[in-house]
């Protein structure tokens, strides 16, 4: 057997007759505490569209789908929202299945996903929460008055989710006549927390979860995110991306042998104990001009691995960075010339950013460059005593999850450079302490040098085929021990390196042989 192709699910229910892609053949779904504005059928012939990369997909061409589009417009009055969710069924070989279209960063679901799981045989919908998926949170957070949508909030960050399922699946059972065997989740980043958020509070809806790099506790980690432009600012330094990459390269360098294989993948960044100060004053090409590393970003790169410190305590308030991750987002600059002087700035991730004007100080005109110390801190309290418990998402007790019968699985890469991996694993032992045989419903694979939620991104072994684990061990009760991975060239598609994943704590540890090989690794005891 060729452990390395995993075949798509087979169908459970092969459905052929019956169909009426039409408004008169689907009866309206009830929606409890909504009120149903529209609903529209529509027949899609002949759909040809491309898709960007996904999680868990290169991007693809698809051609000549045939799907029933049934979209149903609602509001919770009172509410003065407005959302969408859009259906499509296919009208052949449907595999008996339905799985929600995810989101990420401020999109409730991704539209794309619609044609791509479609194409893989699901029933899919996709939600807009209320706000137009592209849109930045600007044009929706704050009310008139200036206040904040606690309403838009709400319907993003957990109550649209659930109408999704509700509305999906009943549109499902209606054009097809029978209901789907097995509903699945499956997103990554804002889609991991959307897992997580269903898993906690609507723990009937879905019988598969797979929630990867999650943004949960989001009115923490978000704030956190800001950290290293306030480093920036408060340092008047702005090291250009070569600069990092050359600090990011020398920790690698120095730390790449501790888990006995040499190959550029830390599976243990913490075990890394590199002082950036080591290598000031080291040469480093930068698109074609030698540089050398200096004394300031060697300081602030420390700080960022450090992660947000509190003032009055100096306790740590988030994680930082590993040492591994790519400094391109979160300490991102931007530099212009002007008379032939080049004068850098921060270039602050947006969604932190966003979320710090519009939700936390509420005002849409704020300058966070002027932010101190001090006022960083305070806003981390306000942010988190005002938001947590509508998006933070880090609830341990599955309990109920695990009495409707769900699985659910949660990969992280730990180079991420936009979700700290280490809350992730917070939260997994959060889990286990609340219940210590949780890992019979709920196993975490953390990924070592992976990246946000991206192949395409990511310098190591990337997870393979985890919806298709997800399913087996829902409809055939076969636990996952491991997770595939494969570091696929970019270019050539052809497979660099082949590793398992090993359910946390284990991690793969080499035992010898090829080290592109997984046969040449057995899951262990951590580090
Ligand atoms: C489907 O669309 C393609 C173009 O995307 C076209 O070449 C083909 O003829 C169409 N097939 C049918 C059956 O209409
Ligand atoms: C599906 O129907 C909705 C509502 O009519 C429409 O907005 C959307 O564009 C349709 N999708 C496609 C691909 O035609
Ligand atoms: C994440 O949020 C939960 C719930 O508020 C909290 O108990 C937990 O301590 C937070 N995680 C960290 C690492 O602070
Ligand atoms: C963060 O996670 C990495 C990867 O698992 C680990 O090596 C490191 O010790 C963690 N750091 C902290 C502060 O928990
Ligand atoms: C976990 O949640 C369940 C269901 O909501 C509740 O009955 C139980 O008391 C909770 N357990 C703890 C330890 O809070």
């Amino acid at each position: 057997m060729d452990f390395w192709t995993f075949n798509t699910p087979s169908a459970i229910t092969p459905i052929t007759s019956h169909q009426i892609c039409s408004a008169a053949a689907i009866a309206v779904p009830e929606l409890p505490g909504a009120k149903i504005l529209d609903m529209t059928v529509m027949q899609i012939r002949n759909y040809s569209t491309s898709t960007g990369e996904f999680w868990d997909a290169s991007p693809l061409d698809i051609r000549g789908l045939d799907v029933c589009n049934v979209t149903v417009t609602y509001t919770h009055p009172g509410w003065d929202d407005t959302i969408h969710v859009e259906t499509w069924l296919p009208l052949s070989g449907w595999n008996g299945r339905f799985q929600a279209s995810s989101g990420g960063g401020w999109t409730t679901g991704f539209t794309q996903g619609l044609a791509l799981r479609a194409s893989q045989g699901y029933t899919v919908s996709v939600t807009d929460g209320g706000h137009a998926a592209d849109s930045g949170a600007d044009e929706w957070a704050l009310n008139e008055d200036g206040s904040v949508n606690l309403h838009l909030l709400e319907d993003f960050a957990s109550l649209a989710l659930h109408e999704l399922a509700v509305l999906g699946k009943a549109i499902t059972h209606a054009f097809y006549g029978t209901p789907a065997a097995y509903s699945y989740w499956n997103g990554c980043s804002t889609g991991g927390r959307q897992g997580l958020m269903l898993a906690q509070r609507f723990p009937d809806d879905f019988d598969g979860i797979m929630a990867a790099a999650p943004a949960i506790n989001w009115s923490m980690f978000v704030v956190a995110g800001y950290w290293p432009q306030l480093l920036m600012n408060q340092m008047g330094v702005y090291p250009e991306l070569c600069e990092f990459d050359a600090l990011r390269e020398a920790a690698i360098q120095a730390c790449d042998h501790l888990d006995g294989v040499r190959d550029r993948v830390l599976s243990a960044p913490g075990a890394c104990d590199f002082d950036p100060l080591s290598v000031v004053g080291q040469p480093y090409d930068c698109n074609g001009i030698l540089r050398t590393i200096t004394k300031e970003a060697a300081i602030l790169a420390q700080k960022i691995w450090t992660g947000p410190m509190q003032r009055d305590n100096n306790a740590r308030r988030w994680y930082g960075l590993n040492l591994d991750a790519s400094f391109w987002l979160l300490p991102r600059v931007a530099c212009a010339t002007e008379d032939r002087v080049k004068r850098c700035r921060g270039h602050p991730f947006e969604i932190s950013e966003e979320w710090l004007r519009l939700f936390v100080i509420n005002d849409q005109e704020f300058d966070l460059s002027t932010l101190s110390f001090d006022e960083f801190d305070a806003l981390f309290d306000i942010s988190k005593d005002k938001y947590d418990d509508m998006i933070g998402t880090a609830n341990p007790n599955l309990s109920q999850f695990r009495a409707a019968g769900g699985k659910m699985i949660t990969w992280h890469g730990t180079a991420d450079e936009a979700i700290f991996a280490n809350g992730t694993l917070d939260y997994y032992q959060e889990v286990l302490k609340h219940d210590p045989a949780a890992a019979d419903f709920y196993r975490y694979f953390e990924v070592p040098g992976v990246a946000h939620c991206l192949q395409s991104i990511s310098n190591a072994p990337f997870p393979q085929d985890v919806l298709a684990s997800l399913i087996a061990w829902v409809e055939e009760g076969k636990a996952p021990e491991t997770i595939n991975a494969e570091w696929k060239d970019p270019f050539t598609h052809s497979t660099l390196m082949r590793r398992k994943l090993c359910q946390w704590p284990l991690v793969a540890r080499y035992v010898g042989g090829d080290i592109t090989q997984e046969s040449s690794y057995s899951c262990d005891k951590h580090f």
